[in-house]
């Protein structure tokens, strides 16, 4: 099959978030530190009627309903979340639920977990089907999301939540450029949930963000190499989208891009007798990849080097991650949704979206997609219209409510029998909740 790729997206997040500046002032850190320093406007969450298993119930009958799908024409359904609360039962199976009523059991596809990463294998595990001698024809559908809480401290400010849903097949507006793929994984611990009756993550901040752009530097390399090396540079990707554990991040990631297509030009033959960063400030003249990690100066100067590429190619694809936060596993895809949501759809035609997608542990990839112009690419963004209205009907809850929700959530996780007493107006209509956790932990669900 031709053109195999994304053919249409929905995205749910929940309706109650947090303003950041007023977490400034609640958690007493200096104004600026969460606005300006992480780049972060609002977080979303979820109090304990929603979880992951609802989450993704709404997020995946919100685009079959939306487009018009019907569940017997769907083959294969990957789900990729590190949000666990079973630990053999797979969302997947609670996704089959939604199947029950037309009859249709033969459905491929399991849950894949490593942080933030899994919705990236999911949606390479659905193209390879749609591209295998296993494919019966059949539409392939790609659920990622998570519930992203941290304890509080320094890091409770990077949480959020959400879900996206990808139907994935061939005749695809948005394709998967074949053979334009490079992986990095390594052993680390920079972030990981040994805590199973928690929610809540063990993180090693500084070392997380040296390990995601240590691999965006060799997802980068690799990526560059496989699209024609020494040629490839930044100018070459109309669009680069990365996973968003907090903007500032993203920014600083665009930056580094910039130091690889640096480094590569001075190692490259060259006709010209100046070395090609004769006009950079020093501290770029000098800087190595491996030498640079966390170096403020060499950070500094490429922020302002690339300023402009990350306007054109980036910034407008932080719409959802500056407002709802780091939903994990469906962050990256949050920024390629607002990129298509944010750019005009002539612009948009023809564009190389670059996606950069990192699971801490670790495991991260680089990969393209081409834009189709036509009326499926126009049809996809349409029907995405609702997002942005949703993400302006949400509702503010103060700092404290926030606190004392998360609280909650985290006493009554694995609580057996349990049903909330909360009032389902706090959910979007359409929404999926937990209506109970019986005394054998098993779980129900209801639709508001
Ligand atoms: N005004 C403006 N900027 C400020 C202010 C202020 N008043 N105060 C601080 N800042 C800046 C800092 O200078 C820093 O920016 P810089 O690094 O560009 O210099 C930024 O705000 C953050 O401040 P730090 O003191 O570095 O923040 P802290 O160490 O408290 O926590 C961290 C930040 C490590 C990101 C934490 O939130 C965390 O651990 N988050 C979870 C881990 C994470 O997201 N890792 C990323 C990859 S892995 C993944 O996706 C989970």
């Amino acid at each position: 099959p031709a053109d195999v790729g994304i053919k249409a997206i929905d995205f749910v997040f929940p309706k109650m978030y947090v303003d950041q500046a007023e977490l400034e002032r609640f958690d007493g850190v200096s104004a600026g530190k969460y606005t300006e320093g992480l780049g972060q406007k609002q977080m979303g969450f979820s109090s304990e009627l929603e979880d992951i298993n609802s989450l993704c119930l709404t997020a995946f009958s919100q685009l079959v309903e939306r487009n018009g799908l019907r569940y017997e024409e769907i083959g294969r359904v990957d789900v990729g979340t590190e949000t666990i609360v079973d630990k053999s039962k797979s969302v997947k199976t609670v996704l089959m639920e939604l199947f029950a009523e037309c009859g249709n059991h033969d459905v491929e596809g399991l849950d894949t977990t490593n942080a933030c990463y899994g919705g990236t294998a999911a949606l390479f595990n659905a193209v390879a089907w749609v591209e295998s001698s296993a494919w019966d024809g059949r539409a392939a559908v790609v659920v990622a999301g998570d519930i992203a809480v941290y304890a509080k401290g320094n890091a409770r400010p990077t949480g959020g939540c959400g879900a996206v849903a990808m139907l994935v097949g061939p005749g695809a507006p948005l394709v998967l450029e074949r053979g334009l793929r490079a992986t990095y994984m390594a052993n680390v611990y920079d972030f990981y949930k040994p805590d199973l009756t928690s929610e809540y993550p063990v993180v090693d901040g500084p070392l997380s963000i040296k390990c995601y752009l240590k691999a965006l530097d060799n997802c980068y390399e690799g990526y560059a190499r496989r699209a024609g090396r020494p040629h490839f540079d930044l100018e070459q990707a109309d669009a680069v989208v990365f996973h968003s554990p907090f903007c500032k991040l993203v920014q600083k990631s665009l930056a580094r891009l910039a130091l690889n297509d640096l480094v590569r030009a001075r190692s490259a033959p060259s006709a010209s007798a100046a070395p090609p960063d004769a006009h950079l400030p020093e501290a770029l003249r000098n800087a190595t990849l491996e030498g640079s990690y966390g170096d403020r100066q060499v950070e500094k100067e490429l922020m302002a080097l690339s300023r402009d590429a990350f306007e054109r190619k980036t910034a407008r694809s932080l719409l959802l991650a500056s407002r709802v936060g780091n939903m994990y596993t469906a962050s990256v895809y949050s920024c390629l949704l607002s990129h298509l949501l944010e750019t005009p759809l002539a612009q948009l035609a023809g564009q190389r979206i670059v996606v950069f997608s990192y699971g801490s542990g670790l495991a991260s990839s680089m990969y393209s997609l081409r834009v189709k112009g036509g009326a499926e690419l126009e049809t996809l963004v349409e029907r995405c219209a609702h997002v942005r209205q949703n993400l302006d009907s949400r509702v503010a809850v103060s700092p404290q409510q926030f606190s004392d929700i998360l609280e909650q959530r985290q006493k009554s996780l694995h609580a057996a029998p349990y049903a909330s007493q909360r009032s389902t107006d706090e959910l979007f209509a359409g929404t999926w909740y937990l209506a109970a956790i019986d005394e054998k932990h098993r779980r129900t669900y209801a639709r508001k």
